[in-house]
């Protein structure tokens, strides 16, 4: 949908003032927990209880393992102290542990005995494995994988194999605070899976007041309220590209016509697109941005600490895009679109239907459309931020950025300048990964496939096919040679059926292949865009 909107965009009316109103009043209100902690705890489970336990409490070591709160300051973004998407629950096998990466922090995620789901760091406290490679126990706790120790989902040691002919051991070992492991508060949210990274009692204590960003009618029971629901379905994808850029790329309507020409662009269509920061807007909590993009006009805005939203009036869709910092070099994007059906559009409703039904087949809308976004502007991302810690990171000096177009990326540099502080995978000092092949940097299995439960279903089926199709063919061939072998004619009214299916079969094989390798890696080159 995202395609369809952006296409609408270049062509439609200017924007709505409500809508524009509400983007600004969005923000705004974001900044204030207790209206929007209402909305959220509507629909969210927040996994908010204490970290220590009485057992361990007795013990006077505590079950929190050390952490440290960072110390607050008013204009200063607090990146700890946040919500984060780190998963879509669809994609979420409840059976097994996951591995992931929050603002650098190593995370295991699983599913406890209580329905509940846990983060804790994606390292054992007996020697360092990581807990993703474990097991999810009966009981729901996360077990080891290399000597068995169980944790549960407040990072408390439970159960020592070693110890277990020795109660009294085990017990002082399991209430030991060395033998627990940091526990992150979490919340299912919006389709997505949300951990707050501080793991200090004070951001458990956080984490039942500080809302997720989103749009909160969102959050409502059912996802939907005041005519405002999710279209579509939800993509994530691994990037290769550090937290900042990904954030100022994604803050660039400009770029559209360009990267993304004919995708959801056309750069023969460029007029003079502009995007102004409302002053007003500038602060802690992130800024809104007016933009034209060759007529039509709306809003791009940044929600700190993850949220990008595109608004035009005249379209029925919100596009929300979500960025976070994963690991050095590494950040994790999502992306979801939003309908208001209050908003009028020149759109048939019998389109807009055709369209959702279409994007709700996950794989074909990941492989045919969200890939092909991401991968026209991956690679130069890429690039881009290695020349610009070359210099220090000095932005103003590496960029010239002469056109009113550039409005939003001056805006967003600022904004990490003046409230972004020590960005978490970015702070001064910290080395991005060795540079990657262009055919690394667009890989798409490790990136998305083997996380998407659609599209790795569907690349088991395409992958069952091939194999079944490829069987027919060699039937098909084993016929023919048969008949040879026989000594009778190939040339005959009875060769007609096995060749066809032989050809057939040789025909299926080369679209399946075809097909698998869009779930694998396509290579995006932009001259062959016409
Ligand atoms: S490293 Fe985890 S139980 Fe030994
Ligand atoms: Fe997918």
């Amino acid at each position: 949908m995202q395609q369809l909107a952006q296409r609408r965009v270049v062509k439609g009316a200017p924007r709505s003032p409500a809508v524009h109103r509400a983007t600004h009043g969005a923000l705004r209100v974001t900044r204030k927990p207790v209206a929007l902690a209402a909305a959220a705890t509507t629909a969210a489970t927040t996994v908010v209880e204490p970290v220590q336990t009485d057992a361990v409490a007795a013990s006077g070591e505590g079950a929190v393992a050390p952490a440290v709160s960072p110390a607050p300051a008013s204009n200063t973004f607090q990146w700890h102290s946040e919500w984060y998407p780190v998963g879509i629950i669809e994609d979420l096998d409840p059976r097994r542990p996951h591995a992931t990466h929050l603002l650098g922090i190593p995370l295991a995620l699983w599913k406890d005995a209580q329905g509940q789901w846990r983060a804790v760091e994606d390292r054992c406290s007996h020697r360092l494995a990581p807990l993703s490679e474990g097991r999810v126990e009966k009981d729901g706790t996360l077990q080891c994988a290399y000597h068995g120790w169980q944790f549960d989902g407040r990072g408390a040691c439970t159960h020592i194999p070693q110890l277990r002919n020795d109660e009294k051991a085990q017990q002082v070992a399991c209430a030991s605070r060395r033998s627990c492991v940091r526990a992150y508060p979490t919340q299912v949210a919006h389709g997505l899976l949300w951990v707050l990274p501080d793991s200090s009692a004070a951001g458990w204590e956080k984490a039942g007041t500080v809302p997720v960003t989103a749009i909160p009618e969102l959050l409502a029971p059912g996802g939907s309220a005041n005519g405002r629901s999710q279209f579509g379905n939800w993509y994530a994808r691994d990037m290769p590209v550090r937290f900042d850029i990904l954030a100022e790329n994604l803050l660039d309507p400009a770029h559209l016509p360009f990267a993304h020409h004919g995708v959801m662009g056309n750069r023969n269509k460029e007029q003079g697109s502009s995007t102004t920061l409302r002053t007003d807007t500038m602060g802690v909590a992130g800024f809104v941005c007016d933009a034209k993009l060759n007529g039509p006009e709306g809003t791009v805005s940044w929600q700190a600490p993850s949220l990008i939203k595109y608004e035009f009036g005249s379209l029925p869709f919100i596009t929300l895009l979500y960025c976070v910092p994963a690991k050095p070099g590494w950040s994790r994007f999502y992306s979801a679109t939003v309908l208001d059906a209050n908003v009028k559009s020149a759109i048939p409703g019998p389109a807009i239907a055709l369209v959702k039904l279409i994007s709700n087949i996950r794989w074909f809308d990941h492989v045919t459309r969200r890939h092909l976004i991401l991968d026209g502007d991956t690679y130069m991302l890429h690039v881009q931020e290695r020349l610009l810690l070359e210099k220090n990171n000095d932005w103003r000096g590496a960029y010239y950025m002469p056109a009113p177009a550039d409005g939003s990326v001056v805006a967003t540099r600022r904004w990490f300048d003046e409230h972004g502080g020590a960005v978490p995978t970015c702070e001064p000092g910290v080395q991005l990964p060795p540079q990657m092949s262009k055919e690394a940097v667009l890989e798409r299995y490790h990136q998305h496939t083997k996380n998407c439960k659609d599209c790795s279903q569907a690349l088991r089926n395409v992958e069952t096919a091939t194999w079944l199709a490829a069987g027919g063919g060699v039937l098909a061939a084993l016929v023919l040679v048969a008949r040879a072998v026989a000594g009778l004619p190939l040339l005959a009214p009875e060769s007609v059926a096995p060749a066809l299916a032989g050809a057939v079969c040789g025909g299926l094989v080369a679209v399946l292949q075809a097909l698998r390798q869009q779930f694998i890696f396509v290579d995006y080159v932009h001259q062959d865009k016409k």
